[in-house]
């Protein structure tokens, strides 16, 4: 892809604005999943061994409203995420309004304070981009996950900034999508799962043309069940995507659940049966899948040179009625082929289960990466794309 890249960029002594995304779970001010932090660590190195004068990193962190400050709405602060990159990187990490963000001395390392508070970044407004573009000598964009929206902090920096390139992170990640999507070692094995097959359509499409098999789970799989004619009981499906989900079964077949686990309700310690799929009774929700079907996944990865894993096949935070997506992760880690997976349900599963080393590639994407796989172009990558 041509865009500029970090290692043809001289840095020393540069003031340096990275954009990561390190919107990370936060309980009781606490990082609860370090995944994000951990994976721009190696970007703040580089940028520290490159030399870069000092180092302003700027993230977003939720949906904050219009008008939300740092007083009025704190659970959208990134304070604890600078405390934890502190820890993390064992050095001082300052959090620093925009003020202070000019002011920073040589030699420091800043967490301006969550982007979307301030005003025009949500909007891509060329005042804040430009303010922004102020801020540094040189502009790194390393935030794959929020690489799919245009946002003043994404792209229209990238227009302004004297010097913007791609960073580590942003690089790695589309080394590993365009190994999966341009040339897959076959078969390559597509899992989707999760609860809606709405905000997953464009990707299933995409992948219904390109993997040689798509494996759906989750209740878009019910609702895939659905639309071949099984009862379904009081499962949650979406109605309104039952002739997509037609369609998609009559143009690449996906493999569907042989078998389930179903109960009367979804909350911990309810008694669970398990049943094949035209087993299922009017009152039943189906929360997982059986062994039958846990075993074909095995199988199928297995076999596979190349799996993209994308949502659980089950509702996994329950204990009861996570074994499937257990038995899914445990089964992708296993598998020699290449294996990519993202989203946040999937990491919580993966960390859930202990098996992140043995798979190839976990992406920090969420949306990002379903878009990318989808096939549409990212505004930030278009933004680095027209400055190449
Ligand atoms: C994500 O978690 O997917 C990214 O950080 C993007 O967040 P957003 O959907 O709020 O833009």
């Amino acid at each position: 892809m041509d865009i500029p890249r970090i290692d043809s960029i001289d840095v020393r002594n540069k003031r340096v604005l990275v954009r990561e995304d390190l919107n990370a779970p936060i309980e009781d001010s606490r990082v609860t999943s370090d995944a994000r932090l951990l994976a721009a660590l190696p970007t703040i190195k580089q940028l520290r061994s490159q030399g870069a004068g000092r180092i302003l990193i700027a993230s977003h962190l939720g949906r904050p409203a219009i008008g939300d400050t740092p007083t009025t709405a704190p659970q959208f602060s990134l304070a604890p995420v600078a405390a934890r990159l502190c820890e993390l990187i064992d050095e001082q990490v300052e959090l620093v309004d925009f003020e202070r963000a000019s002011n920073m001395k040589a030699g420091a390392i800043g967490l301006l304070e969550n982007v979307r508070f301030l005003p025009g970044e949500t909007d891509n407004d060329m005042v804040l981009a430009g303010k922004l573009a102020s801020l540094c000598d040189v502009f790194v964009m390393d935030a794959f996950a929020t690489a799919h929206r245009a946002h003043a902090s994404t792209a229209g920096v990238i227009d302004l900034a004297a010097v913007a390139c791609a960073g580590p992170l942003l690089l790695r990640e589309l080394d590993a999508l365009s190994l999966l999507l341009e040339a897959p070692a076959r078969p390559f094995v597509a899992m989707i799962g999760g609860a809606k097959v709405s905000t997953k359509l464009g990707v299933l499409d995409r992948l219904a043309e390109i993997a040689d098999t798509l494996v759906v789970g989750g209740a878009i799989a019910t609702t895939f069940l659905a639309a071949a004619g099984h009862r379904v009981g009081r499962s949650l499906i979406e109605d309104s995507m039952l002739d997509e989900a037609g369609r998609l079964l009559a143009s690449c077949q996906p493999l569907l659940p042989e078998d389930l686990v179903v109960a009367s309700e979804v909350r911990p310690g309810v008694e669970t049966r398990i049943v094949p799929v035209d087993g299922i009774a009017e009152g039943d929700m189906v929360v997982d899948i059986g062994p039958v079907s846990r075993m074909r996944l095995s199988e199928t990865f297995d076999e596979a040179g190349t799996i993209l894993w994308n949502g659980p096949v089950g509702v996994f935070e329950i204990d009861e009625f996570a074994a499937g997506t257990r038995h899914l992760a445990r089964s992708i880690a296993k598998s020699k082929a290449f294996s990519l997976a993202g989203g946040g349900d999937t990491l919580a599963a993966i960390d859930k289960t202990g098996v992140a080393e043995s798979i190839s590639y976990i992406s920090t994407g969420g949306g990002a990466l379903l878009e990318f796989v989808e096939g549409r172009t990212l505004p930030a990558i278009a933004s680095l794309h027209a400055r190449a």
